[in-house]
C-alpha cells in the first residue's frame, strides 16, 4: 500500500476547472469594467457577459471537486491511502490566513452571482434582450415599437408584467422561440393575437387606470384623393372616449366596455378574431345580461366545443398600441398632409400607394422597384414637369417610409396585422356594431354614426362643411358612392390601399 501526499485537487480535470473558472472571472471583470465605463449598445454584449461568460464561470467552478470526486475514486481504486479531504490545523497561521482567505473568496463569489444575476435577470428583460438580439425575427416588432407612443416602456412591461410566476412561462416559452429562431422553422408572419397574452388588468392597467374618464378627444384625419391634383380631403371629429367607473364620471362613451360598470365576453370564430358571432354584456349593478348574436354567422355545434368565451379588455380594441403597422394609403397622407412629400406632384398619392401596397419579396427588391415604377411613371406623363432632384428626392423619402412599414422578409405589413380602433380598413368597432348583432327583442348593438363620434367638419380645405350643432354633421363619402356607405361596411371596399 502507497502513501500520496498530493491534494486530491492535484488533478487534470480540477486544473482545467480551476482555469477555466479564473479566465471567465477575469473575461468577466474586464467586460464588467468596460460596460461600466462606456455605453455599449450592442445586444450581443449582454448575451455574452450575462449569460455566455458566468455559463462558462460556474462551469469550471463545478468541474474542480468533479476532478476531485474522480482523483478520491482513482485513489482507492489503486489503494493509495492518505487524507481524503484537507485537514485545517486553525493553529497553524498558515492555514488560519488561507482559510480567511476562503471565506473573503467564497463571499465575493456570492456577492458578484447575486449581482450578476440580477444583471442578467435585467438583461433578459431588456429591449435590447427581447427586440434587437434576433433582429432578423423581431424586427418588424421592434422598429414600429421604436416610432410609437411607447417607445419608452419596456417590451416585458406589456408582455410579461410583474411577478415571477409570469417571468418564468415567459422565459420558458422563450426557449422555444429560441430553437424555432435557431432551426430557422418560426413562422412568418408571427402570427397575432397572441395566444396567452397576459391579462390588460395586469400589464396595460398597470400604468394607465381604468376608472380614468377621458370626455372626448378631437382628431384630425387628412385624407388626399387618388386624382391629378391629390386633393385633400379633411374630417374632423370628436371622438367620444368617455370612461368606464361610474365614481370618476360618466359611464358612457366607448370606454364604457371596460368592464367596471359593465361586462363584455364574445366568441370569435376565427383565431384573428375577427368575425364575432356572439355577445353578451352584463350590467355589474343590476346583474342584467343581453345576448346578441350574429344570425349570418353562427356558431356551428362543433365550434361550440372548442372556442373559449374571451371577455373583452383593452387589448380587444387597443391590438396595436405599440406594433403600429401604417397602410400604403395612411402612409402617404401622413407624408402629404406634413409636407414630407410634394402635393404639387401629379397623381403622387395614387403612384405612391400603388408603390407601396405591391407585395415584395425583399427590401432590396421592393426599393429598386419603387424608384423604378415612379421614374417610369413621371418619365413617360410628365418628362418636363417631374425630373432630376425633386423625383429623387420623393423616390428617397418613398422608401424611407417604406423600410419603416414594411418588412418583407417576415412577410409582415399592415394587412397581416388587423387594428381593431376605429373601422375603415378593418371592421374594427364593426365586429360587433355593424347592426347585425341581434339581441332576444330584436334590438342590435349600435351602429349608429353618432354613438361614437361627431364630425365638427368635412370636405376640402377651402371649402369645408362646418357644425353648427352638437350632433354635428351627417357624413359626405369624399367621392361618389351613392347610400353604398350606409349600407355597405367601410372595410368592404377600403382595405389600406386604392379600391
Ligand atoms: C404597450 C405595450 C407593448 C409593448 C411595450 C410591446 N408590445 Fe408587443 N404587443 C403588444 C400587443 C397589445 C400585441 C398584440 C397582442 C394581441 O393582439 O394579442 C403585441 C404583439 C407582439 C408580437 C406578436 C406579433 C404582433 O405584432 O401581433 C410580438 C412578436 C411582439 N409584440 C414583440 C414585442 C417586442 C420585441 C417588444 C419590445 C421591443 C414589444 N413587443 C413591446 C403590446 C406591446
Ligand atoms: C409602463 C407603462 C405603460 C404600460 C405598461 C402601457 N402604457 Fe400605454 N401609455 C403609457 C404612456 C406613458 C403613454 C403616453 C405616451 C405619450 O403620450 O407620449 C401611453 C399612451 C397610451 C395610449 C394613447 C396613445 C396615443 O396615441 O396617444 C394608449 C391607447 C395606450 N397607452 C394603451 C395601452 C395599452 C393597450 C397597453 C397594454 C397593452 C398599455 N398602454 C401599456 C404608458 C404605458
Ligand atoms: C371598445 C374598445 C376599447 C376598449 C375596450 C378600450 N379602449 Fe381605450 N380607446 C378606444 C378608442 C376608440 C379611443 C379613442 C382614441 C382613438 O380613436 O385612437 C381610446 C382611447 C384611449 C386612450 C387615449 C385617450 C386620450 O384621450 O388620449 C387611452 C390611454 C386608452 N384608450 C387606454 C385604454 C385602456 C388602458 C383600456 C383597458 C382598460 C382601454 N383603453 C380599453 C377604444 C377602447
Ligand atoms: C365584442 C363586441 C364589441 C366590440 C368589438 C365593440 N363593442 Fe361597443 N358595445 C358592445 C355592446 C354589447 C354594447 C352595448 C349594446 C348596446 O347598448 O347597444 C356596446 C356599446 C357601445 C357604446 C355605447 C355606450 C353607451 O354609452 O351606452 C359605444 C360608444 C361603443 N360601444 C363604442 C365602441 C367602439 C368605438 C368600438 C371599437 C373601438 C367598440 N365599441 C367595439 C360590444 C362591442
Ligand atoms: C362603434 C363606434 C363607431 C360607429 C358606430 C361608427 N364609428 Fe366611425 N370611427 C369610430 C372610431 C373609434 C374611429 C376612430 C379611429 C381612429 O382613431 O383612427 C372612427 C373613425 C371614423 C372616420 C375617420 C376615419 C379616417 O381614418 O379618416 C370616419 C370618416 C368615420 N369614422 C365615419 C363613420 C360613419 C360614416 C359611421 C356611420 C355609418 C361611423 N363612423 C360609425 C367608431 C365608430
Ligand atoms: C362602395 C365602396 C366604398 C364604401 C362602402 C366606402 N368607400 Fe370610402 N372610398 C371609396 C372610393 C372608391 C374612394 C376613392 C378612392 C380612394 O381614395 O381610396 C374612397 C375614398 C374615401 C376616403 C378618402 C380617401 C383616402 O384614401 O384617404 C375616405 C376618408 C373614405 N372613403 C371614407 C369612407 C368611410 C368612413 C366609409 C364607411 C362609412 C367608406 N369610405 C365606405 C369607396 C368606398
Amino acid at each position: 500500500m502507497t502513501k500520496q501526499r498530493t491534494h486530491i485537487l492535484y488533478n487534470p480535470v480540477s486544473f482545467a476547472g480551476g482555469v477555466i473558472a479564473a479566465a471567465s472571472l477575469l473575461v468577466f471583470l474586464l467586460l464588467f469594467f468596460l460596460q461600466l465605463v462606456g455605453r455599449v449598445e450592442n445586444p450581443y454584449y449582454g448575451l455574452f457577459l450575462f449569460i455566455i461568460v458566468p455559463a462558462f464561470l460556474l462551469f469550471g467552478l463545478v468541474l474542480v471537486p468533479v476532478g476531485a470526486y474522480v482523483e478520491i475514486r482513482r485513489r482507492r481504486r489503486y489503494g493509495i491511502v492518505g487524507p481524503s479531504f484537507p485537514i485545517v490545523d486553525l493553529n497553524d497561521p498558515r492555514h488560519r490566513r488561507y482559510l480567511l482567505l476562503g471565506i473573503v473568496a467564497v463571499i465575493a463569489f456570492l456577492l458578484l452571482s447575486a449581482v450578476g444575476s440580477y444583471e442578467a435577470y435585467h438583461y433578459t428583460d431588456s429591449v435590447q434582450f427581447c427586440g434587437r438580439l434576433c433582429h432578423e425575427v423581431m424586427k418588424p416588432e421592434d422598429t414600429l415599437y421604436r416610432q410609437s407612443p411607447h417607445a419608452r416602456v419596456r417590451c416585458v412591461d406589456c408582455h410579461v408584467g410583474a411577478g415571477a410566476n409570469w417571468y418564468v412561462r415567459s422565459k420558458l416559452s422563450g426557449m422555444y422561440q429560441v430553437y424555432a429562431t435557431l432551426a430557422n422553422v418560426y413562422p412568418r408572419p408571427i402570427p397575432t393575437p397572441i395566444e396567452n397574452l397576459r391579462p390588460a388588468q395586469e400589464t396595460c392597467e398597470q400604468c394607465h387606470w381604468p376608472e380614468q374618464f377621458y370626455g372626448a378627444q378631437q382628431k384630425l384625419f387628412h385624407h388626399f384623393l387618388p386624382d391629378e391634383r391629390n386633393t385633400e380631403w379633411q374630417i374632423n371629429m370628436l371622438i367620444k372616449t368617455g370612461g368606464g367607473s361610474p365614481i370618476t364620471g360618466l359611464t358612457t362613451g366607448i370606454h364604457w366596455h371596460m368592464n367596471i360598470a359593465n361586462r363584455v365576453e364574445y366568441l370569435a370564430t376565427d383565431p384573428k378574431r375577427q368575425e364575432i358571432s356572439w355577445v353578451r354584456f352584463t350590467n355589474r349593478a343590476t346583474g342584467e345580461t343581453r345576448v346578441f348574436v350574429d344570425q349570418t354567422n353562427p356558431v356551428t355545434p362543433e365550434q361550440a366545443e372548442t372556442l373559449r368565451v374571451r371577455v373583452m379588455d383593452c387589448m380587444d380594441c387597443h391590438n396595436r398600441p405599440t406594433h403600429i403597422y401604417r397602410s400604403p394609403s395612411q402612409i402617404v397622407n401622413l407624408a402629404l398632409a406634413t409636407g414630407k412629400l410634394d402635393r404639387s406632384l401629379p397623381f403622387l398619392k395614387q403612384v405612391a400607394t400603388e408603390a407601396l401596397a405591391q407585395e415584395y419579396g425583399t427590401t432590396q427588391g421592393a426599393l429598386d422597384t419603387i424608384a423604378l415604377r415612379l421614374r417610369e411613371f413621371y418619365g413617360q406623363q410628365f418628362p418636363d414637369l417631374v425630373r432630376g432632384a425633386a423625383l429623387d428626392s420623393t423616390i428617397a423619402r418613398l422608401q424611407q417610409l417604406y423600410q419603416l412599414n414594411f418588412f418583407p422578409e417576415m412577410r409582415s405589413r399592415w394587412d397581416r396585422y388587423p387594428d381593431n380602433i376605429g373601422h375603415l380598413n378593418f371592421k374594427g368597432c364593426y365586429r360587433c356594431h355593424d347592426g347585425k348583432h341581434v339581441d332576444a327583442e330584436g334590438r342590435t348593438i349600435t351602429n349608429q354614426c353618432t354613438a361614437c363620434h361627431t364630425i365638427v367638419w368635412q370636405g376640402v380645405p377651402d371649402s369645408l362643411e362646418l357644425s353648427h350643432s352638437p350632433e354635428g354633421l351627417e357624413f359626405r363619402h369624399p367621392v361618389d358612392i351613392g347610400e353604398s356607405w350606409k349600407e355597405m361596411l367601410c372595410s368592404d371596399c377600403h382595405t389600406g390601399a386604392l379600391p
